[in-house]
């Protein structure tokens, strides 16, 4: 078990900014994580898997647990689909890259989304119409108060729209050691986001490489490469506000785009920010990205400080101009 004090976090967050943790201690499933936990209860600790939705505003007094089991394997294989077991460190997009090549539908719009299976379920990360909690069958956790592991079925995990019982009730008390994912070997797109449909026919037939393609050819125009500029993807969750209250903006905006959900009118964040003229505003190395006004970007060595004085005052201008509270989607320690 690789275990270092006061470890350079620079390289372990894809915002890149640069800070310490007292303790940095790598584990590869429960075996280690009773060790850890048995021995000496770390008083402060979080879960740092790929460091991709995460903003650090200054050093971590405590222990930075970092899963390193990487393994996919096929544990059930019926005529329809498949029961696919990845360790908690696996990188996302070898995941769906690996469901890609073994032609097993369900994960390929998710194609490109940085960080490590076992932070999905945390987030339920979702993008292009597709939400990990759609083959998502079950989560290994970690309990801390039984010091042993246990399965929570994906009605346990009381997924939403970024959100899960690992943000709430579990949240510091339960730790992903794998994922299982469900996927199947009928192809079934789903094309309904956006222009996803046009870009993938552009591509020539409707095959789950195809979708794959389009899916990273979108994110890679919209989105920072974090190995070339920093960030952490969406800074904020879309809001959902009550219907009277889209109207009352349409009325307003006419432009404004608008998604109905089953709990009421979901607003794109970006747009909100975006017509409030942040767009590409940069101050020092801290800014908007230019192409996607939800996503904050470090352009070299901005602090974790300044980049959350950015995303307040971004806050408070919507609240102000809109009347909306936007909330962060991104991890703040
Ligand atoms: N928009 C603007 N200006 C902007 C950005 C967006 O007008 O600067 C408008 C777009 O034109 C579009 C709408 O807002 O009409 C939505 O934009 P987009 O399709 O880019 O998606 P998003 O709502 O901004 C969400 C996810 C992304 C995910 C995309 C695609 C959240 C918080 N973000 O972004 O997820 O990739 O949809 O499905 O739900 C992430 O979570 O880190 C992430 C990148």
């Amino acid at each position: 078990m690789v275990q270092e004090k006061n470890k350079q976090l620079k390289s372990l967050n894809t915002f890149g900014i640069s800070c310490y943790a007292d303790q940095y201690i790598e584990f590869t499933g429960a075996d280690d994580l009773y060790h850890i936990f048995s021995r000496n209860l770390p008083e402060q600790w979080q879960v740092l898997s790929g460091g991709s939705n995460i903003l650090f505003t200054g050093n971590y007094k405590g222990t930075l647990l970092h899963p390193t089991d990487n393994s996919i394997e096929i544990i059930e294989d019926t005529p329809h689909d498949v029961l696919i077991r990845t360790g908690a460190g696996t990188v996302w997009d070898d995941f769906v890259l690996y469901c890609v090549e073994h032609e097993l539908s369900g994960a390929e719009n998710l194609s490109y989304i940085p960080g490590y299976t076992g932070a999905a379920p945390v987030q339920n990360i979702g993008a292009y119409g597709s939400e990990a909690k759609d083959i998502i069958e079950t989560v290994e956790i970690f309990d801390l108060s039984k010091l042993s592991t246990r399965n929570l079925t994906k009605e346990e995990c009381a997924f939403g729209y970024r959100d899960s019982i690992f943000k709430n009730a579990l949240k510091g008390k339960a730790i992903v050691t794998n994922v299982f994912f469900r996927l199947h070997k009928i192809f079934t797109p789903n094309l309904s986001y956006s222009n996803l449909e046009e870009r993938v026919t552009a591509l020539g037939n409707i095959s789950l490489q195809n979708v794959r393609k389009a899916v990273i050819d979108t994110r890679k125009e919209k989105l920072p490469d974090p190995k070339k500029i920093g960030n952490g993807g969406s800074f904020f969750k879309n809001p959902v506000v009550a219907p009277e209250i889209a109207e009352t903006l349409q009325r307003q905006y006419p432009d404004m785009p608008v998604y109905q959900t089953a709990n009421g009118v979901k607003i794109p964040a970006g747009w909100l920010i975006d017509k409030a003229g942040w767009k590409g505003y940069r101050r020092g190395d801290a800014g908007v990205h230019t192409k996607q006004a939800l996503v904050l970007v470090n352009y070299a060595n901005a602090s974790g400080q300044d980049i959350l004085t950015l995303a307040t005052d971004i806050r408070n201008d919507i609240l102000q101009k809109f009347g909306i509270v936007i909330t962060p989607e991104i991890n703040i320690l």
